[in-house]
């Protein structure tokens, strides 16, 4: 795999690989609503799901629009398949889906863009630190829906939200889920500290 900076060297393959995320994400968005279409769910959980293919479309069309400013094309570089591969691995289970691609991966991504944009900036790079500003912001309303859908479906099924979250990361989730969290941010999607507990030591 390419290596990734926010300096000139990496800077391609960090955009690059993001530019993956994004179109991942669009797809993913489409899969859960054509893949849970018949779990009997209210006519907001698709709508919610909608939106979040837009943004995540327009994320990706910034990103490539970036690539081509650096002189390559999405798809000119090797991607990670992390998160096609969690989508495969809770094909078969809504509350496992929403668990791993929203709570933990888009999650994750919310720790770390912060200081990725500060570097960016270090580096003269407004125009990509701006473009990941704006996805920051919108990855708080996705991982918001993530955790809203997440707890209805776990009170419908009888369980308990942190519990059956723990759970779900422990039996499913190949990677590790380490702090240090960005709580400012899961604080505004509504995902409390409470669901990280067992990974803040
Ligand atoms: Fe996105
Ligand atoms: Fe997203």
């Amino acid at each position: 795999m390419p290596k990734r900076s926010t300096g000139p060297k990496g800077r391609v393959a960090l955009v690059h690989a993001l530019a993956h995320i994004e179109l991942n994400a669009v797809d993913l968005a489409w899969d859960i609503i054509a893949r849970f279409a018949g779990a009997d769910l209210p006519r907001k959980f698709f709508g919610d799901w909608v939106d979040v293919a837009e943004e995540e479309a327009e994320h990706y069309r910034d990103l490539a629009q970036r690539l081509t400013g650096l002189g390559i094309s999405y798809g000119d570089l090797p991607a990670h398949d992390g998160l096609w591969e969690a989508a495969t691995l809770t094909a078969d289970d809504l509350l496992a889906r929403l668990a791993l691609i929203p709570m933990t991966l888009e999650a994750r991504g919310l720790d770390t863009t912060p200081m990725t944009c500060v570097k960016l900036r270090g580096n003269n790079d407004e125009a990509t630190a701006l473009i990941l500003d704006r996805i920051y912001t919108d990855e708080i309303k996705h991982l918001e829906i993530g955790v809203r859908w997440f707890e209805f479906e776990c009170a419908r099924q009888g369980h308990s939200p942190h519990t059956h979250y723990k759970a779900l990361v422990d039996a499913r989730f190949t990677g590790t889920l380490k702090p240090p969290f960005n709580m400012e941010a899961r604080n505004m999607a509504r995902m409390g500290q409470v669901y990280l507990i067992p990974w803040m030591h």
